[in-house]
């Protein structure tokens, strides 16, 4: 597990709530790493249920907080990069703020907490089965014929992760956006942008250096922190 100290249990309510909690009982270090064969109560952006059936993996870095939203990125392409090492390179993306997709499907899902000086990334990634979402295509690494257990791929993550967390502490963030620029999905193409007040559509110009999202609308280029993406 390369560096990080791994805390695996088999069903628990959600990784990033007990990551929460142990932080706010200092039961647990940087660098740690929570893990859970299955959840009863997954959560996903903007409060929404992460369903959480025994096969894919569930897990929650816990580091340092000292940016979230560089973290973002550098998660998303830890994601990325695992994916690229089984092998699926072709039609892989990454769809702001943290997606990554697979043939345009959902594939994963990001989800990061800030807890006391704590920032918890958890990672959600479909290995053998992906629900049905009336919103957006969602995918398996199984549909592709990737075989793999939830510990196996949480080793490649982990590593990844390790890696990008290191470019960004000694590079800084302009070498991670150049390269998750490299690999957005429908870069200079016509998106719709909800917010939590909004909803927006223009052509999707990239992420600023802060990360957040450019959108072209016509009149002026919008700088969005927050959001969901549609692909029209
Ligand atoms: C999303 O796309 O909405 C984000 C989903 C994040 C799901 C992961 S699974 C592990 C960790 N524990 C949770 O309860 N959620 C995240």
């Amino acid at each position: 597990m390369g560096d990080w100290k791994l805390l695996h249990f088999d069903d628990i309510p959600s990784t990033n709530e007990l990551a929460k909690e142990l932080v706010l009982k200092s039961e647990i270090s940087y660098n740690s790493v929570i893990y859970a064969d299955s959840q009863s109560s997954g959560k996903g952006r903007y409060d929404r249920k992460w369903h959480s059936p025994k096969g894919n993996l569930y897990c929650s870095f816990v580091v340092e907080n000292k940016n979230p939203s560089c973290y973002s990125f550098v998660s998303a392409l830890s994601v990325l990069d695992s994916f690229f090492e089984l092998g699926l390179k072709k039609g892989t993306s990454c769809k702001w703020p943290n997606d990554v997709l697979i043939d345009g499907k959902k594939s994963s899902g990001i989800l990061l907490e800030v807890c006391e000086s704590a920032l918890i990334i958890g990672i959600g990634i479909n290995i053998i089965s992906s629900f049905l979402n009336s919103k957006y295509e969602t995918c398996s690494l199984s549909d592709y014929g990737i075989e793999i257990s939830p510990q196996q791929l949480l080793e490649v993550l982990s590593n990844n992760l390790s890696s990008n967390i290191k470019i960004l502490n000694d590079k800084g963030f302009a070498l991670i956006r150049e390269k998750w620029l490299n690999y957005a999905h429908n870069l200079d193409s016509q998106i719709e942008v909800t917010t939590i007040n909004e909803k927006m559509v223009g052509i999707f110009k990239g992420i600023s250096e802060q990360g957040a999202l450019l959108l072209d609308t016509g009149k002026e280029t919008k700088q969005i922190m927050a959001g969901d993406v549609f692909y029209l």
